[in-house]
């Protein structure tokens, strides 16, 4: 059997699963534009929320998906699927479980944030989720024009900066900086109408 289609279960994310959590999610995000989003801990949830792992029969977590939940809102905070087992229906297995335990905690709608890359762009509309707001994330770095941007006496002017602009100025946006993504809200109702 391939290592690809390796059988998996769908539970919920116990405290001995960070290292794996922790490990799928910098890998996944490696071959993305979230490659710098680096965390050394697992994100504290704020309750009440939903946290699921894909775990293969070695242990091993090759899925993870954390949502929370804001009254009949939800938001996915992470979804992430480890490299070596894209494409073969883990992503698909941890939302169908989540929209499962959201219609139980009667919540209507499920949201998400994302920037442009094709293949979660493209999961994203396949699960029946709609674009709803886009804006910028916009990376000051090396090399950048830092005219205007003021720091606290006794600092040098910022070496690197990450800030959000409007969707308005994207064109300008993207002639100044050489890092800018348009970051968009996807949003699906929780029971498929
Ligand atoms: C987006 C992401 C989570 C999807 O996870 P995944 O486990 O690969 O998702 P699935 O396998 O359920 O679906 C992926 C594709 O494989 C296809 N697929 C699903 N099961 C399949 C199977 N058994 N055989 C063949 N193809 C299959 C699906 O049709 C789907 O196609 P689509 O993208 O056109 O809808 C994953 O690509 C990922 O981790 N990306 C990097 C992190 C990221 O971008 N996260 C989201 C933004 S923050």
């Amino acid at each position: 059997m391939s290592l690809s289609s390796a059988p998996f279960t769908v539970r919920a994310y116990r405290p001995s699963d960070e290292r794996g959590w922790l490990r799928c999610r910098v890998l996944s995000f490696l071959d993305t534009q979230y490659y710098d989003d680096v965390k050394p801990d697992r994100t504290v949830l704020t309750d009440p929320s939903i946290a699921l792992v894909a775990v293969r029969l070695t242990g091993e977590v090759i899925g993870i998906l954390d949502v929370e939940i804001d009254g009949k809102a939800a938001t996915i905070d992470t979804v992430a699927t480890h490299p070596d087992h894209q494409s073969v229906g883990v992503g698909s297995a941890l939302l169908r479980e989540a929209l499962l335990r959201l219609e139980a905690a009667q919540v209507e709608t499920l949201d998400a944030w994302t920037r442009e890359d094709v293949a979660a762009n493209r999961w994203y509309r396949s699960h029946g989720f709609a674009e709803q707001y886009r804006y910028l994330h916009v990376y000051l770095n090396d090399g950048d024009d830092e005219a205007g941007f003021v720091t606290p006496g006794g600092l040098s002017t910022p070496v690197s900066a990450f800030l959000h602009g409007g969707i308005e100025d994207e064109a300008r946006m993207r002639a100044r900086f050489r890092r800018v993504y348009v970051c968009r809200q996807y949003v699906r109702s929780v029971v498929r109408l």
